[in-house]
């Protein structure tokens, strides 16, 4: 099943807090409902918090009162503002939310009159989110089957949170690399990072590479150089939520420590991201907004208290990793590898 889907009006979601001890799905009536489940992480991953918000605008323009095409198009802004706000680093929400904005200002050919072009619009912003939706999975594939060939029989690959079908419409990016491999009959382990303060490795990656009966070993964060140094590591994937433009990337939290250790190991370190992740538009890292979450994630756990009352704690949700640190960016069009600065701009811009 997919992780976000539109069903009787409304934006269905898996509540990925509630995993792995709940399998439960979350039905929003309101875009307002939507930003509140991306910002509240039910559902998160990159490509997933796109589509998900994409579906919370065909949802806001369902829900307008407009009479007018201007009047939806004001609605429309109000309601991309809101879900913009809820997460700032993963670039495939301003992106999906700009491709949204864009198919309503050109929906299809419409039967003409004002309620008619307001009912046109609303029917496209719906037939666009689905689109994204299929894109999403078909672009997961294409991703796997790059990446895939990169990996040799029985390769041991260390992993940093979810990047499965749950951080996906479905199949996953760095998590769909690995899943290829296991459909082409290869072997391999996966070394799966807890993931801090989060639990998105331990939550979500373990539960979903059970069900797929890939053999995995979950380790605390902290393990990472432990098992590196001892040889059992052959190569890092990981995923990606903003690649700028020179090829540095911003990923979960931990994932900078992860590649300096790989490069002190010698080993591969590959990214895997569609190219609606890659930013053209930033220079560097340095321009990619770092979201700031609540100091609570870190003292708490499920509302249970685990450091000192009134201590500083800080959460930065995601880390830069400079692009002199990755081996290759894998893509839905291909491979990347360095010089990463012009090779991504080529891929990027090159027609589909
Ligand atoms: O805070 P999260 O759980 O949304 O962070 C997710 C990640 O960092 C993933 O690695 C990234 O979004 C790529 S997922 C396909």
């Amino acid at each position: 099943m997919r992780t976000v889907f539109w069903q009787d009006g409304t934006v269905r979601l898996i509540d990925q807090t509630r995993l792995p001890s709940e399998f439960v799905i979350l039905a929003c009536h309101d875009w307002r409902e939507v930003a509140e489940a991306i910002r509240t992480m039910k559902l998160r991953g990159a490509p997933a918090i796109g589509v998900a918000a994409a579906y919370g605008l065909a949802l806001a323009a369902r829900q307008s009162q407009a009479a007018t095409p201007a009047a939806l198009l004001a609605d429309l802004e109000d309601a991309a503002a809101g879900l913009r706000a809820t997460r700032p680093t993963a670039v495939n929400l301003a992106w999906a939310l700009e491709r949204m904005l864009r198919r309503a200002l050109h929906p299809s050919p419409n039967r003409g009159g004002e309620g008619g072009e307001v009912a046109a619009i609303q029917t496209a912003l719906l037939a666009e989110a689905e689109q994204m939706a299929d894109e999403d999975v078909a672009t997961n594939r294409r991703m796997g089957a790059h990446g895939a060939t990169l990996i040799p029989d029985g390769a041991r690959i260390l992993t940093h949170c979810n990047t499965g079908a749950l951080a996906t419409v479905d199949y996953g990016t760095a998590l769909g690399v690995m899943r290829t491999v296991h459909e082409q009959g290869k072997r391999l382990h996966v070394w799966v990072d807890e993931t801090r303060p989060y639990l998105q490795g331990a939550r979500l990656t373990a539960w979903e590479l059970q069900q797929l009966g890939i053999p995995f070993t979950l380790i605390t964060d902290n393990m990472a150089g432990h098992f590196m140094q001892r040889g059992q590591v052959d190569m890092v994937f990981v995923g990606g939520d903003r690649v700028a433009a020179n090829g540095d990337t911003a990923n979960k939290i931990g994932t900078y420590g992860l590649a300096v250790l790989a490069q002190a190991h010698g080993l591969p370190f590959y990214v895997v991201v569609p190219t609606s992740t890659i930013d053209l538009t930033i220079p560097d890292g340095a321009h990619i907004p770092i979201e700031e979450r609540s100091p609570e994630e870190v003292t708490h756990f499920r509302g249970l208290r685990i450091a000192p009352d009134g201590v500083a704690a800080a959460h930065p949700a995601f880390d830069v990793t400079p692009q002199r640190l990755i081996t290759a960016i894998v893509t839905e069009r291909g491979i990347v590898r360095p010089p990463l600065d012009s090779n991504l701009r080529a891929i990027v811009e090159k027609r589909p």
